[in-house]
């Protein structure tokens, strides 16, 4: 059984709290997206509100073990800062004497943050001496990454046995109940839609996720890939015929299993995957060399649509088009409509398709975002990840 916060006392404590602030930045090195951030609030307050002296660790980016200004934590610090209406005090390392200092300074119901775990490369080596490092500066280890939790590295997984207690935060608590809540026991019908470019990089997540849904909606690219297996030309698309097996082995075991498989019967195509390029919607039959496809068509939404109707479990990870093009968003951003439009338990995960789900405004309306990209996809192909069953004591 996890703990979490929550249940152990952590008062007048130094905690060192596990967060994943890899938060996207521009050149000039202003965050431009702080939902990590923002998730990580409420194991925070918490831990000030029970007056413990809060430490957070994280990584940013991947700099390999260098020093690389631009991968700094500091601009987080000032928008945690602003976040907490608090002043977060900042060191320019994660482990040593001068951290080990700052932390004796720190006051009880105050924040320190800590330089990027991975300017030290022992951080994803998991390394004993860093891990030994790390775990001599708090009482207390929380993990509130989950989407960092799916590597074998010291903050995450290698620091566990050696601190006396640890917790996963509330963070943690809220991504691991909304999976649980799909994935242990659901409400049905379930049904999942699975996008993206490549059936070889999903095989994993259709075999685990096939028995457990009752409908499965494959669109993108990687639809084109079961449609090719079908005998369907698909045109100059993207396309995997090396895993035409694959495809009509995973058709032929829905059908066994009573599963229905939703793929696109029409589609819209271009010779180009760019802003300017003619597009067509025609039925998925009528692509012809010369073209491609870059996004499911209207029949298709009907489609996806109508099978959604009953659904009250929504599981969704990657977009059915080329949606960061405007002439190819139309698909994903009505079928993000479709799945909030209804009563279902709704849960997306992976950057692309939250991004898309924010494109179409709908991110209020899903029950739960995950905040793991890496992380999810492991989770949903069935894979333990290694910072949280550590955490499982
Ligand atoms: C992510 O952005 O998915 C996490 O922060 C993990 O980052 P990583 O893929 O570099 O380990």
């Amino acid at each position: 059984m996890i703990k979490y916060i929550d249940q152990i006392d952590i008062t007048a404590k130094k905690v060192l709290i596990r967060t994943d602030f890899n938060v996207p930045m521009n050149e000039k090195g202003d965050i431009t997206d702080d939902t990590r951030i923002r998730a990580c609030l409420p194991t925070i307050m918490y831990a000030l509100a029970q007056n413990a002296k809060v430490i957070i660790l994280s990584h940013m980016g991947r700099p390999k073990g260098e020093r690389i200004e631009k991968l700094s934590l500091k601009p987080v610090a000032g928008r945690l800062s602003e976040i907490l209406g608090k002043n977060v005090d900042f060191v320019d390392d994660c482990i040593g004497d001068n951290v080990k200092a700052k932390i004796e300074e720190l006051t009880a119901g105050n924040v320190l943050l800590l330089e990027n775990a991975r300017y030290h490369i022992g951080e994803t080596k998991n390394n004993s001496d860093f891990v030994k490092s790390l775990s001599e500066l708090a009482d207390v280890y929380i993990n509130d990454a989950f989407s960092a939790s799916h590597r074998e590295h010291a903050s995450v997984f290698g620091i566990t046995p050696l601190v006396k207690e640890i917790a996963g935060g509330l963070l943690m608590k809220k991504e691991l109940t909304s999976l649980n809540r799909v994935f242990e026991d659901p409400l049905r019908p379930m049904v999942a839609i699975l996008g993206g470019a490549k059936v070889s990089t999903k095989i994993g997540t259709i075999e685990n996720i096939l028995p457990k849904v009752e409908k499965l909606i494959i669109g993108g690219a990687m639809a084109n890939t079961f449609l090719g297996a079908m005998g369907v030309n698909v045109g100059d698309s993207l396309v995997e015929p090396d895993f035409y097996e694959t495809a009509t082995n995973i058709l032929k075991k829905a059908k066994e299993m009573n599963r229905n498989i939703y793929l696109p019967v029409d589609c819209i195509i271009a010779p180009e995957m760019t802003q300017d390029a003619p597009t067509k919607m025609i039925p998925v039959q009528e692509v012809t060399s010369g073209w491609k496809i870059f996004d499911i068509g209207f029949a298709t939404l009907n489609l996806f649509a109508e099978a959604l109707q009953d659904a009250k479990t929504i599981l969704w990870n990657g977009p059915v088009g080329a949606f960061e093009i405007d002439n190819f968003a139309m698909g994903t951003i009505r079928l993000s409509h479709a799945v909030v439009s209804n009563y279902a338990f709704s849960v997306v995960g992976g950057g692309d398709t939250v991004a898309a789900i924010k494109m179409a405004k709908d991110e209020n309306l899903i029950s739960y975002i995950s905040t793991g990209g890496g992380a999810f996809l492991e989770y949903l192909e069935g894979k333990e990840l290694p910072g949280i069953k550590a955490l499982d004591k």
